[in-house]
């Protein structure tokens, strides 16, 4: 019999009206920042709710760099990031000039251990950067409860947590600032792209959000601009922006499917002596991103690479999200070798499953025999 196709971690669903708006904007003779720029941003506030400003930028990267560098945030400073994240999560903070502290976080969320931040606050710190990690919103209550008492900013990393909702209220609604991405595997994607939602009351952080999107220019009323600060360029093109706006409007269906899909992932492992690695199951509100599960390799006598390898014949891509930071050659220097001890188990063991709107349950349950079958678990049934 013959193998079904190749089924990878993810896939960006791009249908025929998304072609459509690209060949349209391609076609307007405007085709950097401009109109879908501004519509997206529109859109987004509106789909965010809330009394909220959005500006979008060429990436979430960008985004959170700029979001620092506005507050005023640089050497001397210090913020606290989780030590299981992206790069780009801690990268900003040191590109600013300021001290990345890393606090850990708990084995089933990958969120932020709120009681570590809680030890890690000092007269120094001045931000702290959750990351609501695979779409799994951090405690709000705890989190803002805790910023609000050592007076310093929060700026969400929320690149996992579009349409996400705590309490039912979104992700980017309220809050102090927060960042989206819309890579290409996130659950909305503008190809590359990011944006920021702040507080509408905020304005002169968007206006010094805009200045420093696009090289610190300050249009005038006759039409020409002033400089009024050194800023690089993150502007999102109108391309980029009319890819957004159509994949806004599948977006909560979308992320539905993911959670339909993420639930047969929990019906097939649960039972299953893999269960003790799943992900906390969250409730309604989690945007599922990702599904990740902790796979003790050498305990099934293998390890990441052979995993991979034999996933991978048997038609079924697997990813790594991610290393722990502090595991990393640039942030290991720094860091004692027993900090972070759930960030670092994550990161040796932590194997990304396919989860994408387009997969089937039908898929899921394929990956779960797979799995079972390459690490030679025996389960009593998968379903
Ligand atoms: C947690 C986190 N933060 C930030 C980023 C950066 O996003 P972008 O690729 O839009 O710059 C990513 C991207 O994967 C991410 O996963």
């Amino acid at each position: 019999m013959s193998q079904p196709p190749f089924l990878p971690f993810t896939r960006p669903s791009i249908d025929d009206a998304t072609i459509e708006a690209v060949a349209s904007v391609l076609r307007s003779g405007w085709v950097t920042s401009g109109p879908e720029v501004r519509r997206f941003e529109e859109e987004l506030e509106a789909y965010l709710g809330g009394e909220r400003r959005v500006r979008v930028f060429a990436h979430a990267t960008g985004a959170l760099e700029e979001v620092l560098r506005a507050l005023g945030i640089g050497p001397g400073d210090e913020v606290i990031v989780p030590a299981m994240t992206f790069a780009a999560t801690a990268n900003v903070v040191r590109r600013v000039g300021a001290r990345v502290v890393f606090a850990d976080v708990g084995l089933s969320t990958r969120n932020m251990d709120l009681d570590h931040v809680a030890r890690l606050l000092g007269p120094r710190t001045r931000a702290i950067m959750p990351v609501h990690f695979a779409g799994l919103p951090v405690d709000m209550d705890r989190l803002y409860a805790l910023a609000r008492s050592a007076g310093v900013r929060v700026v969400e990393d929320a690149a996992h947590a579009i349409g996400a909702r705590w309490h039912g209220q979104r992700i980017g609604s309220f809050g102090d600032v927060v960042v989206f991405s819309f890579h290409a595997n996130k659950n909305l994607t503008s190809i590359e792209g990011g944006a920021v939602s702040v507080s509408s009351a905020d304005t002169a952080l968007v206006e010094r959000l805009e200045r420093l999107r696009f090289h610190g220019l300050c249009k005038e009323p006759d039409g020409s601009y002033d400089i009024e600060c050194v800023a690089s360029k993150h502007n999102m093109s109108d391309v980029c922006a009319s890819i957004g706006r159509q994949q806004l409007r599948h977006l909560d269906r979308w992320n539905t499917l993911r959670r339909n899909l993420a639930a047969h992932y929990f019906t097939h492992l649960e039972s299953s002596p893999l269960a003790p690695g799943l992900p906390e199951r969250g409730d309604e509100g989690h945007a599922w991103h990702l599904f990740s599960l902790l796979v003790p390799f050498a305990q099934y006598g293998t390890d990441r690479a052979r995993f991979h390898a034999a996933m991978h014949a048997q038609g079924i891509g697997v990813g790594t999200h991610y290393p722990a930071l502090p595991d990393t050659t640039l942030y290991g220097v720094e860091i004692p070798a027993g900090d972070c001890p759930n960030a670092r188990t994550i990161g040796r063991q932590t194997v990304t499953l396919p989860l994408f709107p387009a997969m089937t349950v039908q898929d899921v349950k394929r990956v779960c025999s797979t799995l079972h079958s390459v690490l030679r678990v025996r389960t009593t049934a998968t379903a």
